[in-house]
């Protein structure tokens, strides 16, 4: 058996886990939610969920990992009740980093492709249609999504393949850092564009619970629950990994509070970048999907100097999905390892094959496959659906119950786990929440998933 690995230092531990949570999560999707649901309302909607919600399940996670010293593939087993069953929700929980991949891998290839894309001066001079026909014509193309999926792939690998300590933890390391730089830059360019820039910041930070109503409060209400999971990486064990990295010297509270803080800051400040810009050239910011690939492009063609604000713009797009891709790249090696009991180097390469062959569907989903719709969504939604809507709020439900509950590893356990160390305690008042409210809270949040997909 090969050594256990370690961070190197809390920072390490710290900046790694917000690489995994800060992702396309942050700079893509909760932009353009924001954008759908009406601005400020939903943000403040979404910053209660990730309080009440996400924090306490993160804890969870982590004191799962760092009680087992084990993947998610065997945590479980590590500590259920003799007879149990629940290392079957460990089963789907590797799955869902899979599942996640299958489709993440794809976008966060768009995001490489577009900082070439930018750099080659494909949008200069384009009309409005011509800079949506690049993104079009990009996904009607499979060698060329097929092309960036691959190299996102390798890069990930490759840099695990350098080992825990010199690989991932150095590289996501400076990686975040530079993220971070990049952003503050991007958002002081967006907030000092004048013209309308005001407005948008106006759409973006002052709440118009009015407007929600008419949009439908019940919809932004649970898109706000589904992001929350969502962007802090909670149900899969992707985060729980992390926790098997550490030791018992910190409590595992304060660690949430940084992560989760850096992640908001993050989310917080990619809206505070797009939507000035969207007002200051009059451009939609309620656009969909799309709002990164479509509108924003639109938007540095009309900004002197747009092209290398275009270019930093989509490298740190770049970064925050691949440090998602190393990370949950990670977790998916870690799980190999303890399942099948094999080197690294190895788990390493049967998954580099694995993850591309199985990135392929979504790939094809745009172009070869794109008449395979089933309930009208097309492949990669159908993976988003499965991994966003299902395995992360009941992976997330399965973390609930056994932390809590004495059949499961029980809440003596899990309390003392968490407050090892020093730094934030687990509120205990929250008891009674954590074990019978927000229960019933991540139920709602799953059987609406449906409600609204299907009717
Ligand atoms: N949190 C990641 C993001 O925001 C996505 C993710 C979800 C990663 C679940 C791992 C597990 O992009």
């Amino acid at each position: 058996m090969e050594k256990r690995e370690r961070f190197s230092s809390r920072l390490g531990f710290i900046l790694i886990s917000a690489g995994c949570a800060i992702g396309l999560g942050n700079v893509w999707r909760f932009p353009y939610i924001t954008g759908q649901y009406g601005g400020a309302a939903f943000v403040l909607i979404y910053l209660v969920f990730l309080v009440i919600l996400g924090m306490p399940i993160m804890a969870m996670e982590f004191a799962v990992g760092r009680a087992s010293q084990k993947s998610i593939a065997k945590a479980y087993q590590a500590l259920e009740p003799k007879g149990s069953k629940w290392h079957i929700a460990g089963h789907f929980a590797v799955a869902g980093n899979y599942l996640l991949m299958m489709f993440y891998t794809v976008v966060g290839g768009w995001m490489l492709s577009y900082i070439v894309k930018m750099a080659k001066g494909d949008f200069v001079g384009q009309s409005a249609e011509g800079v949506s026909q690049v993104f079009n014509n990009m996904l009607a193309n499979p060698a060329e999504l097929t092309f960036w999926m691959v190299i996102t792939v390798l890069i990930s690998f490759g840099i695990c393949a350098l080992g825990f300590q010199k690989g991932v933890e150095r590289i996501t390391k400076v990686m975040m850092v530079m993220l971070l730089v990049i952003m503050l830059v991007l958002a002081v360019r967006s907030l000092t564009l004048g013209g309308e820039a005001i407005e948008g910041l106006k759409f973006y930070l002052v709440p118009d619970f009015g407007k929600m109503v008419e949009n439908g409060i019940f919809e932004a209400i649970f898109a706000a629950m589904g992001q929350a999971f969502f962007t802090l990486s909670l149900g899969i064990g992707a985060m729980a990994i992390f926790g098997s990295y550490i030791d018992k010297d910190r409590s595992l509270m304060g660690e949430v509070v940084n992560i989760c803080a850096l992640d908001t800051f993050v989310a917080l400040t990619a809206g505070l970048i797009i939507f000035p810009a969207c007002f200051a050239f009059g451009v939609n910011p309620g656009e969909g999907p799309g709002l990164v690939f479509v509108t924003l492009p639109n938007i540095f063609n009309q900004m002197a100097g747009g092209q290398i604000w275009g270019v930093l713009f989509f490298i740190f797009m770049s970064f925050a999905s691949l440090s998602t891709v190393i990370a949950v790249f990670e977790n998916i090696i870690s799980c190999t390892m303890d399942r099948w009991g094999i080197p690294r180097k190895k788990a390493i390469v049967i998954n580099l094959v694995l993850i591309i062959a199985l990135s392929m569907p979504c790939v094809l989903g745009f172009n070869l496959l794109a008449g395979f719709t089933p309930a009208g969504m097309n492949i990669q939604d159908w993976e988003d659906f499965i991994v966003s809507n299902n395995l992360l709020p009941l992976g997330s439900l399965a973390f609930l119950l056994f932390c809590t509950s004495r059949y499961g590893w029980g809440w003596k356990n899990f309390i003392s786990e968490a407050d090892a160390g020093k730094g934030l305690k687990f509120p205990k008042w929250a008891r009674v929440y954590v074990s019978y409210i927000l229960p019933v809270i991540v139920l709602l949040v799953f059987v609406s998933g449906y409600v609204q997909k299907f009717f």
